[in-house]
């Protein structure tokens, strides 16, 4: 296990974990898991899965009993050889969709479930609209605790139910709510204050940002040449903050590639603020209402206030930028990706589609091209982050191409 302290971002107090935290204990402001040092090894190779990443992680499988409690292995990368002809870039993959729930968010899962159990945390409340939620019910029921309930607007529970086999009721409880993801988050915090339960902490749980780090450890350890670009769709942006954070764990800071977040025009408040320069989130940005879309299911946050400001500072260090898409450009993304046979066989193989959120991102790398942000040769990582869950596509759209 690395050996680190938790550090505020704000008052620099630094302190071991005798707790769960989602807040600086002294002054409130943003907590981060602060290594004390760049490990020699970062692969433990006595290891499986995520256990070999220990040394860079917060956990130790040679002290603790944890080696059973996850076991998928480093996802597929590879370069995607026709669309990297088509747009004159080398565009790279990362195939998220084989996790186990089918989404990246799988990473999320035993880092903050385990910190849970060790801190003591009987019952946790979190919103979800689906990914987040599914994967941390699915490490909840393999580690057995703690209690989850799970807040989810009404619009997402055909999403939720589809994992039910992977779901152990004593442990997870679904409260289905009518509302945007907003209005949830807040029945979330009504319903934490009443029953005295334990918040999860969104952006502002580190464990959730630890785990997400795995998606660029295994990136950088495994490919081992730099890339132009790391592109990925966004909500909150967790995966933004981890991505940087591999690299300055790894000692490798210098190195990481400018980042692309891309978000969909209907809730794009990062975009806003990015473009108009501000550091910080402020209600001009905010979208008043997010339109229904058939084209956006996850990448619905309004407000993502604790966040921007961070992501902020990290796009302005590796030179990125945000950037926003429409839904036609979405749904010829989405359908580019079965230009490569790699994805047509997903289908034929395993029934796995992909979801709209890489679509999104995939569009922004052509509207980067298209735009000249992107230039030609440029290297580019793309977060294949998460496979379409039911209901969220439409077989119509791509159909002629499978
Ligand atoms: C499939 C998928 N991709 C991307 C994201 C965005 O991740 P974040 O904004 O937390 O980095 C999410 C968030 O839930 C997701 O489920
Ligand atoms: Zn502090």
């Amino acid at each position: 296990m690395a050996d680190y302290f938790l550090k505020c971002a704000d008052c620099g107090n630094q302190q071991k974990e005798d707790a769960y935290y989602v807040s600086c204990p002294t002054c409130g402001g943003f907590i981060e898991v602060l290594l004390t040092k760049v490990p020699e090894h970062p692969i433990d190779t006595r290891f499986a899965s995520i256990f070999k990443y220990h040394p860079v992680m917060p956990y130790d499988p040679l002290q603790e009993d944890i080696v059973t409690f996850e076991d998928y292995e480093d996802t597929p990368m590879f370069i995607a050889k026709r669309l990297s002809e088509m747009m004159g870039i080398e565009l790279l993959m990362k195939d998220e969709t084989i996790m186990p729930t089918g989404t990246w968010k799988d990473r999320e899962g035993f880092v903050s479930i385990h910190r849970l159990m060790i801190s003591g945390v009987r019952d946790l409340v979190l919103f979800s609209s689906g990914n987040t939620g599914t994967s941390l019910a699915r490490s909840a029921s393999i580690i057995k605790g703690p209690r989850l309930h799970i807040i989810v607007p009404n619009s997402s529970k055909k999403r939720m139910e589809a994992s039910n086999t992977m779901i152990d009721p004593d442990y997870v409880k679904f409260h289905y709510f009518e509302g945007s993801n907003d209005e949830c988050i807040d029945h979330a915090k009504i319903f934490t204050a009443e029953h005295g339960y334990q918040g999860e902490g969104g952006f502002t749980n580190y464990a959730r940002r630890e785990g997400l780090k795995l998606f660029g450890l295994e990136f950088i350890l495994n490919w081992k040449k730099p890339i132009d670009w790391y592109v990925q769709p966004i909500a909150g942006g967790i995966g933004i903050y981890s991505f940087y954070k591999a690299y300055r764990d790894l000692g490798l800071e210098s190195q990481c590639p400018k980042m692309l977040g891309v978000q969909a025009e209907i809730c794009a408040p990062m975009v806003n603020a990015w473009k108009a320069g501000s550091p910080t989130l402020e209600e001009e940005h905010v979208p008043q209402a997010v339109i229904p879309s058939d084209y956006v299911r996850v990448l619905r946050t309004r407000k993502p206030k604790e966040s921007y400001p961070i992501l902020k500072k990290i796009m302005d260090k590796v030179n990125g930028r945000f950037e926003s898409v429409t839904d036609r450009q979405i749904h010829d993304a989405l359908r580019l990706f079965y230009r490569e046979d790699y994805f047509k066989k997903a289908y034929h193989k395993e029934g796995r589609l992909m979801g709209l959120e890489p679509a999104t991102a995939l569009a922004g790398i052509v509207k980067g091209v298209q735009d000249g942000f992107i230039r030609p040769s440029e290297k580019v990582l793309l977060n294949v982050s998460g496979a379409a869950k039911i209901g969220d596509i439409r077989m119509e759209w791509i159909s002629d191409l499978l």
